[in-house]
């Protein structure tokens, strides 16, 4: 048996519950010649970047590469730590360089590739939710969209116009 509240809310004739659906649009690429050239030179910095990840614990390095308005483009890794939780993963520590280094200028794109040193990864990626709602966060000081691309070491690429494709409903700065 519901507490009441409940049965409040979901009895059959009540008029004021409306249902919302939310959409996320991707874009998907059989392979990584597929992209635009400018893109598939990112993605190579990605996965220079992902090779370099120290990840002794996980066995999985992860490369992100971001494009600056200002033409420069920053890379990070994912950094682990004997204490786990200390470790930050690949699209959090590029974003902040990037925040840290250019604060001025806008975040275009930020490609991603991940490699499992265990198993190969042939399915695309996509960033976790900590590092989702980290991005959106720039989406929002920027008041411009950022694109990302995100893979797994080979195989299909997906491409989400926006952060918020991927973090639907998102927490920001205007509720605070
Ligand atoms: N990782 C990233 O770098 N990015 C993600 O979006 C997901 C996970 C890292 C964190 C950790 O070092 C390893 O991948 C396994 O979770």
């Amino acid at each position: 048996m519901l507490p009441e509240r409940f049965l409040l809310s979901f009895s059959s004739n009540n008029i004021y519950m409306k249902s919302l659906k939310v959409t996320s649009n991707f874009e998907v690429y059989e392979a990584v010649e597929e992209l635009p050239q400018a893109i598939q030179d990112l993605m190579k910095k990605a996965v220079m970047a992902r090779d370099k990840a120290y990840a002794p614990y996980s066995q999985f390095k992860v490369g992100a590469a971001l494009a600056l308005s200002n033409t420069k483009v920053v890379t990070g890794n994912n950094q682990e730590n004997a204490s786990y939780p200390s470790g930050l993963c690949a699209e959090r520590t590029a974003i902040y360089y990037a925040g840290a280094t250019y604060p001025e200028a806008q975040i275009q794109n930020i490609v991603i590739s991940a490699k499992s040193m265990k198993h190969k990864v042939e399915a695309p990626v996509p960033p976790c939710g900590a590092c989702r709602q980290a991005l959106v966060e720039y989406e929002v000081k920027q008041k411009t969209e950022i694109a990302v691309y995100f893979m797994g070491e080979s195989g299909k690429v997906m491409k989400a116009n926006s952060i918020k494709d991927l973090l639907p409903l998102i927490f920001e700065n205007s509720v605070l």
